[in-house]
């Protein structure tokens, strides 16, 4: 298998970082690696594979020579540099929603599908991270019956909005038990002891760009029918790591909680945590640090027919981004497509 010159744009952030440590544990086999930033963090060093590297700001030269791109930059750094990639004959595989809903770019979930990285043409999107974790569950749960309709409540962690965001977490947090004064900027309102009902902007429909972009990339990347009807209600809570989803499914067909135990529980990237007798279910910190999306709470559901409600947990860093960009970088490898 031929080994490819790597690069992280976006080393320096929340996602780019989790890239780089799971590149090491998935044991990717690359021929070099760089590690790219904006000027801010140009400079900075880092400790990778027992070598210390340097972070370089990214310019169109920078990837000359670069296989594959893994990028955590924010839409506005991805489109800026696509081209560049592309023209050099790269490929990027790129975590913002720059390109997520354009015609000829995959959206692809690793092991969900694989084969829509065939038709790649330079760049491959990686979905957002409250669709990421879904995915997983509902594909093989519709592979057996087919879905009529999707309801999705999240309750999404702070470290999905970056970096930022988790230290206003901890700053509000202190601010409110020591009774003073705070600015937020990243929420729109104090994310200490709240839940939020809002993530990204508001849409001309009443949802936010968030709940849409998990109703519009779960139908592309499910090769759904455009009227299949899905809602979603998207809250930031004030958790570090790990989201959150209440999931409720409409089948064509009956099927009980045993079978959606027994297919997921058999299912890749899964892992089924439901006794609640014994109060077993998965909580954000059964999830934070590690690979599986866990699912519990698997019951009938009372509103729909042939209905079933689960409860879906997962690290929103890892499957919600790094973990699914490095999985799309090992099938790329494997399936020789860069
Ligand atoms: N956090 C999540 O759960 C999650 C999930 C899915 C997708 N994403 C997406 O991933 C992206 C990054 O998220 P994050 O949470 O990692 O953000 P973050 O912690 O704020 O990190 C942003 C990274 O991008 C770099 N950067 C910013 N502007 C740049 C530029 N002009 N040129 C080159 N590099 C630049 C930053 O470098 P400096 O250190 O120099 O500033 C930093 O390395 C966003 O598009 C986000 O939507 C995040």
């Amino acid at each position: 298998m031929r080994k490819p010159n790597i690069a992280i744009l976006g080393a320096t952030g929340v996602v780019g970082r989790e890239i780089t440590k799971i590149i090491d544990e998935l044991g990717i086999e690359f021929n070099e690696i760089k590690f790219l930033s904006s000027a801010k963090s140009a400079g900075k060093k880092l400790e990778f594979q027992g070598k210390t590297y340097t972070v370089e700001e990214a310019k169109p030269e920078s990837f000359d020579g670069v296989n594959i791109v893994l990028a955590s930059a924010g839409a506005s750094t991805s489109k800026i540099f696509a081209p560049e990639i592309v023209k050099r004959g790269g490929v990027l595989v790129d975590n913002s929603s720059a390109f997520r809903m354009e015609k000829d770019v995959p959206l692809v979930i690793a092991y969900v599908n694989d084969e829509d990285l065939r038709k790649h043409k330079g760049i491959i999107a990686n979905p957002n991270c409250s669709t990421s974790q879904l995915m997983l569950v509902l594909k093989p749960l519709i592979d057996k019956n087919p879905m009529k309709r999707l309801i999705v409540s999240t309750y999404q962690a702070v470290s999905g909005a970056g970096l930022a965001a988790i230290n206003e977490l901890t700053d509000n947090t202190k601010a409110t038990l020591a009774n003073e004064e705070f600015e937020n900027k990243c929420f729109k309102k104090p994310i200490s002891f709240n839940v939020i009902p809002q993530i990204d902007v508001f849409l001309d429909n009443g949802y936010t760009k968030e709940e849409m972009k998990v109703v519009n990339e779960t139908k592309k990347i499910l090769h759904l029918p455009q009227d299949l009807p899905i809602s979603c209600t998207a809250a930031r809570v004030p958790v570090y790591n790990g989201h959150s989803e209440a999931v409720d499914i409409e089948f064509e067909n009956p099927i009980t909680p045993d079978e959606v135990r027994e297919i997921l529980g058999n299912s890749f990237g899964v892992k089924v945590i439901d006794n609640p007798d014994n109060f077993e279910y998965p909580t954000t910190r059964d999830a934070s640090g590690v690979d599986p999306v866990f699912v519990g709470r698997i019951r009938k559901n009372l509103a729909f027919n042939n209905g079933i409600s689960l409860w879906c947990v997962a690290d929103n860093l890892r499957i919600g981004a790094a973990l699914n960009t490095v999985r799309i970088c090992k099938k790329l490898i494997e399936m020789d497509l860069y």
